[in-house]
């Protein structure tokens, strides 16, 4: 029988609600609603108070907008599924207030969804034999990581950022090349243009891959920032430079990205691997994935609607929640952080224990 799910996602500056469709084992994308914030570009950054009170004032509008598109009424859903976090706590708070509230109306179940579990589910719409096993390289704003993923729910840590995420890099370095804010897609316009040869940055915590390291999927992005910092003042002409500093940056950045899921893919002998979070934008990122993992594994990447947030993957990862039985109710609480359930680290060393 199929059943109707509504996502609700408000875990930073994305309004977002989303009406899905499961039959089977497959889902269906009926309607998916993004409002993103302007207000916090003359910041340069998310500013938190601003944010919740951007969301409060749209989340109805874009509910509603989201159900009448689908054309789904509240009687019609199966249940609500809403990003408790991880996420800014004001903004969350107001996805979770606005779904315990539906729920209590239309007495429909509530589930409360890990952010990054429903990056992972963003391919699902658009390609119906993405299931695991698969290894992921989850690359957004707030978090970098590398997921060995065996079946839903079982996350096995391969690698994350000790410092800055990747998509933090590709915005302050858009800042200091005096692109708006946030400044990935801009950076990544600019880097076409650029020359490959001008500048070589630091490709951080490479070599390291190569040993038998406990740590050698780790990623490290705030030297890498710092090289661009020092590059920019020692420029004599930035305007004149500023296109090759983007390339030279985008270069070392997806260079260590690529290898890191190659060897990923080496040490678990996962067949597919998946780009998810708002980086998995990056053209040059999945293409040269691509030409790298040739034979070795299939690279999957949604669109770039539903790698950035969005309540489409919430509402999916809700929905595989609730098919195993688990419900939330009125005293479901956001968090700022908490990692993804069912999340283990797994030891590195010259290959790895699968299953
Ligand atoms: O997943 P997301 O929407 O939000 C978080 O959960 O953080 O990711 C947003 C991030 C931003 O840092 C943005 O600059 C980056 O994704 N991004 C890109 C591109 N498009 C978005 N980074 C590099 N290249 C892009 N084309
Ligand atoms: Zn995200």
């Amino acid at each position: 029988m199929a059943e109707r799910f509504l996502g609700i996602e408000t875990s930073c500056d994305e309004t977002s609600a989303a009406v899905i469709e499961r039959h089977g084992g497959a889902v269906e994308l009926k309607s998916l609603v993004i409002l993103s914030q302007d207000v916090h570009r003359v910041f340069g950054g998310v500013v938190p108070e601003l944010a919740s009170r951007q969301h409060l004032k749209v989340i109805d509008p874009v509910v509603t907008q989201a159900l009448a598109e689908a054309g789904t009424e509240l009687d019609d859903l199966a249940a609500v599924a809403v990003t408790a976090g991880p996420g800014l706590i004001g903004a969350l708070l107001v996805g979770v207030m606005y779904a315990k509230g539906l729920s209590q109306a239309g007495a429909l179940p509530l589930i409360g969804v890990h952010h990054h579990e429903g990056h992972l589910f963003a391919p699902v719409f658009e390609d119906p034999l993405f299931a695991p096993p698969f290894v992921a390289l989850l690359v957004s704003g707030g978090h970098t990581m590398l997921l060995d993923v065996p079946a839903w729910g079982e996350y096995r840590l391969l690698g994350q950022t000790i410092d800055d995420a990747a998509g933090e890099a590709f915005d302050k370095v858009a800042t200091m090349l005096g692109l708006p804010y946030p400044g990935g897609a801009a950076l990544e316009r600019l880097a076409a243009t650029g020359r490959a040869d001008r500048y070589r940055f630091p490709r951080p915590l490479l070599k390291h891959a190569q040993q038998p390291h406990q740590h050698r999927c780790n990623f490290s992005f705030s030297g890498l920032k710092t090289a661009l910092l020092y590059a920019c003042r020692d420029s004599g002409d930035l305007d004149a430079d500023r296109a090759d500093l983007a390339r030279g940056f985008q270069d070392a950045l997806v260079e260590v990205l690529v290898e890191k899921t190659a060897l990923a893919v080496q040490l678990t002998g996962r067949p597919r691997a998946a780009v998810v979070g708002g980086v998995a934008c990056n053209r040059t990122l999945t293409h040269r994935l691509r030409e790298r993992l040739a034979g070795l594994a299939t690279v999957t990447v949604a669109t770039p609607r539903l790698n950035t947030d969005n309540a489409a993957m919430i509402a999916a990862a809700g929905a595989w929640r609730m098919a195993r039985g688990e419900r939330h109710d009125s005293r479901l609480e956001p968090f700022d952080w908490r990692p993804l359930p069912g999340l283990v680290a797994v030891p590195l060393g010259e290959t790895i224990a699968t299953r």
